[in-house]
């Protein structure tokens, strides 16, 4: 942990560990968001003999990837609800890996430790970006791998956020949106020169689940943490639910592009440790 990690305020933690165990993600991650974990092993070269961490990992995404491409696997989150499902469907299919409640600001871990650190659609989620930044460079290795997979601003999830943040409480002090880290200059600067072999490319995730924005939207608001959050926020006023309810409908709307299925854009961000 560094000095400034000692400074982030440990109310918004909690609160933000309780929104992640509201909804259920862990079917959000399977149903929508599952091909993603092994787009960043895949980056990343995990095989046999790295040592790994996912940083924010949910229910194991990547991290289970990662421990069935033969690497040795801790998966940390802050959300101790979701390392339980985790741990409970990689032992349904026979993987082994470490499972460990930590705040991504504070890694209870040694510098230097993990031959790779990764995060995907997670770290981005930790609101103090450059605390959480710095920890993911101190854990890593001198010539290790950092990758991180987020979604951009621009993209669905980023635009999902943009809007529902009218309707949400304001937040705290020195909080950065998770979106951010979907522009490689933000992620550029958060590591500074402590990388290099950075490597930056935006994807899309197709999600053919949904037949148009309302249908997205039903399911956000009954499954994601940070939607079910807004909705709380707002209810017993129904002018702004039915008006958060519209905004959210037609930004779904917008990413069919006249075609059936959604297309969600990320970052997907690699570098080396110095
Ligand atoms: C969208 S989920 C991604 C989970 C997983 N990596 C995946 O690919 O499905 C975001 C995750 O970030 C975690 N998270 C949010 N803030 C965090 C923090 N400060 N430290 C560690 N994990 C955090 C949540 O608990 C949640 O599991």
């Amino acid at each position: 942990m560094n000095a400034e990690t000692t400074t982030v305020d440990q109310a918004v933690i909690a609160k933000h560990r309780a929104m992640w165990a509201t909804g259920d993600y862990p079917k959000l991650a399977v149903e929508l968001v599952a091909p993603l974990g092994p787009v960043l092993v895949e980056a990343l070269g995990i095989g046999a003999g790295d040592r790994v961490l996912d940083v924010a990992a949910g229910t194991g995404n990547a991290a289970i990837r990662a421990a069935q491409a033969g690497a040795s696997v801790t998966a940390s989150d802050l959300c101790p609800e979701l390392l339980q499902a985790g741990a409970a469907s990689a032992a349904q299919r026979g993987v082994e890996l470490q499972w460990r409640e930590a705040d991504a600001h504070a890694l209870p871990f040694a510098d230097n430790e993990f031959d790779v650190v990764m995060s995907c659609i997670g770290v981005m989620f930790a609101p103090f970006h450059q605390h959480a930044a710095d920890e993911l460079i101190r854990v890593c290795k001198t010539g290790g791998r950092i990758g991180v997979l987020s979604w951009t601003p621009e993209g669905h999830i980023g635009q999902l956020f943009a809007t529902m943040k009218p309707y949400m409480p304001p937040p705290p002090p020195g909080a950065q949106p998770p979106p951010l880290w979907g522009r490689e200059d933000h992620v550029r600067a958060l590591f500074g020169d402590r990388v290099n072999d950075v490597t930056a490319v935006s994807r899309t995730l197709a999600v053919d689940r949904f037949a148009d924005g309302a249908q997205f939207r039903d399911y956000f608001k009954n499954v994601y943490g940070p939607t079910i959050a807004a909705y709380r926020n707002i209810e017993g006023d129904a002018d702004l639910v039915a008006a958060l309810d519209a905004d959210i409908a037609r930004i779904g709307d917008g990413f069919f592009d006249g075609e059936d299925t959604m297309k969600w854009e990320y970052l997907l961000l690699t570098a080396r440790k110095a």
